[in-house]
């Protein structure tokens, strides 16, 4: 094979504006989207893309912006003291730029443009490429002018067009790919005479047709991931627009959407097939779903692996747990950190269990807690029992092992340990060692008096 000589790829991404239009205190680009920065689902696309720099050109409140990526080393941040307009933005950026390579000109405020569009756009032939769309209302946008034989000829701002420019249907997304020599070039012929007094980085198309350099447009697959948000009802349906795309992929591999408009992603989520998701479900940091597994209304999962089979109930609440095949967990169960279930499990409603593991077929059926437990296998734990865990100062481990039974309103004062097979009859207060194979009771003697009237009311 012939060696290919590879053009390294830099993108710009303009982020210098103050999102007003927010009304918050946050700077628009760390606005969520899916649970976490807006920016992030950006970087996320322009990373896949394989780019040699990524370079963010930020304005005010940058110290702001800086400091919530100060994790990732791969960004090369620009500040533009002044907001000249988007052509004097992407100039500031020029500089740090190598000489001959390909730049990819991205907005911070538009993070859901698909990988496929900017594909689409690096690998076009022109030396000039400019994504376009059709959107529902050309309002607000750019037109793309075109001539007869339909070569692109430049772009008129909303502000600056003549009323039967206003009637062009297909618009500027912003986003561009151009040489970084031409790119270059260009800018540096781009005056501010307009409506609105700025350097406008489309006027570098007109600029270029003059010249006769060929431009490229690529029209978008769907103009809906290419809507912004300057306020939070733009936002409101980025996301939504997020979380459809969410529910797709989830579809896609096999599960069962009740309503795909009813369930919320934040993070990653894997899915076997037939799972079923039933509505208002909220998912998580990274969630795994084994095959056929059930996920009931309201449940809200973070950081959780659930196996195969197993039936998570309405409206429990699990962060940070580990649950086996076939188990059933709620309704209204809260699964805490540091929880690891074994096969067969079942956690009833009103059972909250924190850094816990529990062997297999194990029951804390009802109203109980169960914290820094090591339960093994066959146990069955009756309503109401506490592990008494804290002394106020230290945490401390209660240990149940095979086959035993606890019965119900048990207090297990750690550390304690029940053996294999030992029974503890309801309503005990445990505070020593139960050996194997025995039966604790540590509750009063039932008194009875026969014939027992109760008190009745005086009459004054
Ligand atoms: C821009 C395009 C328009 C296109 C539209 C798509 C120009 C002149 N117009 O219009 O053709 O249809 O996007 O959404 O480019 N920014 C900076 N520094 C600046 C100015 C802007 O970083 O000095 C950033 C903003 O943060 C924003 C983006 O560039 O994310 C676009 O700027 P904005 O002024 O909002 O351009 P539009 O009027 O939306
Ligand atoms: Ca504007």
């Amino acid at each position: 094979m012939p060696e290919q000589i590879t053009i390294p790829l830099h993108i710009i991404i303009l982020a210098a504006g103050e999102g007003t239009r927010m009304i918050s205190a946050l700077p628009k680009i760390l606005q969520p989207l899916g649970g976490r920065p807006m920016l992030s689902h950006l970087l996320e696309t322009a990373r896949n893309l394989g780019p040699a720099g990524i370079h963010i050109v930020i304005g005010s409140q940058s110290e702001e912006v800086i400091a919530a990526f100060a994790d990732e080393d791969d960004l090369n941040w620009i500040h533009q003291a002044e907001r000249l307009g988007t052509g004097h933005a992407v100039q500031q950026a020029l500089p740090t730029i190598p000489q001959n390579s390909q730049v990819l000109i991205l907005y911070g405020d538009h993070p859901l443009v698909p990988q496929q569009d900017l594909e689409s756009l690096i690998t076009s032939a022109a030396q000039l490429s400019l994504l376009t769309m059709v959107p529902e209302s050309p309002h607000g946008y750019g037109r793309i002018l075109r001539e007869a034989n339909d070569r692109v000829s430049g772009i008129v701002e909303q502000k600056d067009a003549s009323p039967e420019q206003l009637q062009i249907t297909e618009v500027n997304t912003g986003i561009l790919v151009a040489g970084s020599n031409l790119l270059t070039e260009l800018i540096l012929q781009v005056n501010n005479n307009n409506a609105q007094q700025e350097y406008y980085l489309t006027d570098i198309f007109g600029i270029a047709h003059k010249q006769d350099i060929e431009i490229d447009a690529v029209i978008a697959v769907d103009a809906a991931d290419l809507q912004g948000a300057n306020d939070r009802r733009q936002l409101a349906i980025l996301e939504r627009r997020y979380q459809y795309h969410q529910a797709n992929r989830l579809m896609d591999a096999g599960a069962l959407l009740i309503d795909p408009a009813r369930l919320d992603i934040r993070g990653n989520v894997a899915v076997g097939r037939d799972v079923c998701i039933d509505i208002n479900v909220v998912l998580e940091g990274t969630v795994v779903l084994g095959d056929s597994a059930h996920i009931g209304a309201g449940a809200i999962l973070k950081n959780v692996s659930i196996g195969p089979g197993t039936r998570i109930e309405a409206h429990s609440v699990m962060e940070d747990a580990v649950v086996g095949a076939n188990c059933n967990i709620g309704p209204f169960a809260r699964v805490r950190p540091g929880t690891v279930l074994a096969d067969e499990v079942k956690i009833g409603n009103f059972v909250e269990i924190k850094k816990s593991t529990v062997a297999k077929g194990s029951k804390a059926s009802h109203l109980s807690y169960i914290g820094d437990a090591e339960v093994g296998a066959g146990v069955n734990i009756g309503a109401g029992t506490i592990t008494c865990n804290y002394d106020g100062v230290n945490k401390h481990q209660t240990v149940i092992e095979d086959g035993a039974f606890i019965g119900s309103d048990t207090q297990l004062v750690a550390p304690v340990r029940v053996g294999k097979n030992a029974t503890v009859g309801a309503g005990s207060t445990i505070t020593r060692d139960v050996p194997p194979e025995s039966l604790a009771v540590s509750r009063s003697r039932q008194t009875t008096l026969k014939n027992w009237k109760r008190p009745v009311k005086n009459s004054d």
